[in-house]
């Protein structure tokens, strides 16, 4: 039976879980640290995180925080998950422990690193590099030929313009518009995109 353990029941977990359903997995298990938590979506929650390298089968870790998310996936080893519904083109390269959901677009010559989240209806365009534990989040727009550095979180709605370099450990406000290259790490709000905050 084709079994996959999910580290974290979250929100975000259970859109993972369905994703996993839709790829053929016939279990599925969450894994969190809070204990009043019995079920997510209706799979059990069997074990608290650390336990993901003890356990049985294909891992994926379901925690929006970048840095969780990293420090849990060096741990073990993933699985990549892509929703039927998203459309990746020709010559995509997408990393381990990455997650595609519904709707999304990627397009051709893009590599997208480990640890990703390509959100719901979001799109990454052509030629992009996309760093290793990013999120673009809910309808976010990556434009063609982007450079992203690891750990970015691309808000909801942002869109980043194309030819942009995105420092890692960004965070890029929802809706922002991003015109010019973000060479410092912090957050950044408005359009155009603005520092609000350093890292
Ligand atoms: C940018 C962000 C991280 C700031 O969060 P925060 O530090 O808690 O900021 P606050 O909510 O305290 O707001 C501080 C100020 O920034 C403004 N602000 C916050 N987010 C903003 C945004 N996205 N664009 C423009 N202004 C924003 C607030 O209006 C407030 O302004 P004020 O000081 O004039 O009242 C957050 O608002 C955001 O956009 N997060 C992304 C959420 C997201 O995309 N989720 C996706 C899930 S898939």
């Amino acid at each position: 039976m084709k079994k996959l353990i999910i580290a974290g029941a979250s929100g975000h977990g259970k859109v993972i879980a369905d994703i996993a359903l839709k790829n053929g997995y016939e279990e599925i298990v969450f894994l969190d640290d809070d204990e009043s938590i019995g079920e997510c979506a209706g799979f059990p929650v069997v074990g608290k995180v650390k336990e993901i390298t003890t356990l049985d089968g294909h891992k994926i870790v379901a925690i929006g925080d970048a840095k969780i998310r990293r420090r849990i996936q060096e741990e073990v080893e993933t699985v990549t998950l892509i929703h039927p519904d998203a459309v990746i083109g020709r010559r995509v390269e997408i990393g381990e422990g990455t997650v595609v959901m519904a709707g999304a677009v990627i397009n051709s010559d893009t590599v997208i690193g480990r640890g990703c989240i390509v959100n719901t209806a979001s799109s990454v365009d052509h030629d992009c590099r996309i760093g290793d534990f990013v999120h673009v989040a809910v309808g976010a727009h990556v434009c063609g030929t982007v450079r992203v550095g690891d750990a970015v979180w691309i808000g909801a709605g942002a869109v980043i313009s194309n030819n942009i370099t995105v420092c890692e450990n960004c965070l890029i406000g929802a809706g922002a518009a991003v015109v010019e290259d973000l060479t410092f790490s912090g957050t950044y709000v408005g359009v155009p995109a603005r520092l609000r905050a350093c890292e």
